[in-house]
């Protein structure tokens, strides 16, 4: 157990406040109401500068092999995602990539990429898999994205997304790819311990909705938590069958309709919005803000890290994106960052300025919430906290 500390003359909601910490967060207040019985504890004076919790991106493809800047110049040329994909290119050039590489090479690839988030207060980090669409790759993928956890002050929630792609071996036989590699493949993973959920992209070029549906049928009878790439780009339904098996998000959305949202808010699935993705393939139909507002949907906030569609590893310009290209208030962009994003990977623990939750907390050199959406490649993080560690 360590020792408690307080942490004073800083700002939350609440102008001048002091926090309590061990691991986990014991107090929280105004400094003039600090309770006699801590006066002893070594106190941390931040001078005046903002607390918030540790950022979450709920949201990242961050292991993978090579990547894809070669089809960055195609599509400023006019070729689109889609036409790069149905060629062979896309997420599979990226597959061949990943298969290509180790497990140390996957990680050694990764970790800049890792420390870049970690460099702007994040304390959380979903890892996809999804680039390996085969056993042994996909494993692979997964034990990488356990390794970064073991190698950096982070925790790493995992995602087994194996329904990505359709692997070239499996061209035009979608379903038996499912049932031979997809479904066998997670329940291995999972018996290793590697799986915290499941995802598939659910598109034109991906999965149907029924063979989603048939996954996500897998990941109940394992008691997996599910989550979607849906509606990124084309309307087919994902987020409300997500949220039919009670998904914790729907993520992209750019073509959900008002009875996906609905069906999103009765299954109190998180909307994850994906603006890197959005700037990167210079997308111009928006995700339904305002309806997922009036619906009372919750709306994270991530990067979508990943070497094809949103090569971005700045969780804080994917902020500044949501605000700028979204009209997120800048409010919203944090909550989009830790209490929603939080809830996104199903974590009741962190994500919230509340006694009881982790002590896992970003101190800033900025003086209001908005500061922190405003700015656009600076970094005012000033001090990470994990786990109650200054
Ligand atoms: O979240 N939409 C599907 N998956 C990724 C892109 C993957 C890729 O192009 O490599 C995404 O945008
Ligand atoms: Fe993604």
């Amino acid at each position: 157990m360590r020792a408690p500390v307080i942490l004073e003359n800083c700002q939350t909601a609440i102008p001048d406040a002091a926090i309590v910490m061990d691991e986990r967060l014991l107090w929280l207040g105004p400094r003039a109401d600090l309770p006699g019985d801590y006066a002893g504890l070594v106190r941390h004076d931040l001078g005046g500068r903002l607390v918030t919790p540790a950022l979450i991106d709920c949201h990242t493809h961050i292991v993978h092999g090579g990547n894809r800047a070669g089809e960055f110049a195609q599509r400023l040329e006019g070729v689109s995602y889609e036409e790069i994909a149905r060629a062979g290119g896309g997420i599979l050039s990226t597959v061949r990539a990943t298969r290509a590489a180790t497990q140390a090479e996957l990680v050694a690839k990764a970790l800049p990429f890792v420390d870049a988030l970690l460099a702007e207060g994040v304390g959380t980090i979903e890892i996809k898999s999804g680039y390996g669409l085969e056993a042994e790759a996909e494993l692979r993928m997964l034990r990488a994205a356990r390794e970064i956890a073991g190698l950096r002050d982070v925790t790493v929630k995992t995602t087994y997304l194996a329904a990505h792609a359709v692997p070239p071996e499996y061209k035009g036989r979608a379903d038996a790819y499912l049932d031979e590699v997809c479904i066998p493949t997670l329940r291995v993973a999972h018996a290793e311990g590697l799986v915290d959920a499941v995802d598939a992209f659910c598109e034109g070029i991906a999965f149907s909705s029924d063979q989603v549906d048939r996954l996500f049928r897998a990941a109940k009878a394992l008691n997996l938590p599910v989550k979607l790439h849906a509606e990124q780009l084309s309307n087919l339904h994902g987020a409300a069958l997500a949220a039919g098996h009670g998904a914790l998000s729907a993520d992209h959305l750019e073509w959900l309709d008002e009875d996906g949202v609905k069906a999103m808010a009765a299954a109190v699935t998180v909307a994850v919005l994906l603006p890197g993705a959005f700037y990167a393939l210079r997308e111009t139909r928006l995700p339904p803000i305002d309806l997922l507002r009036r619906h009372g949907v919750a709306m994270a906030v991530a990067t979508d890290m990943n070497p094809g569609t949103s090569p971005l590893s700045s969780l804080l310009l994917a902020m500044n994106m949501a605000c700028t290209l979204f009209r997120l208030t800048p409010a919203e962009a944090l909550d989009g960052v830790t209490r929603q994003a939080a809830r996104a990977l199903g974590l009741s623990d962190r994500g919230e300025l509340v006694v009881g939750q982790r002590a896992d907390l970003a101190v800033w050199n900025c003086e209001s919430v908005a500061e922190l959406s405003y700015r656009i490649g600076f970094n005012p993080l000033h001090q990470r906290i994990i786990g109650g560690v200054l």
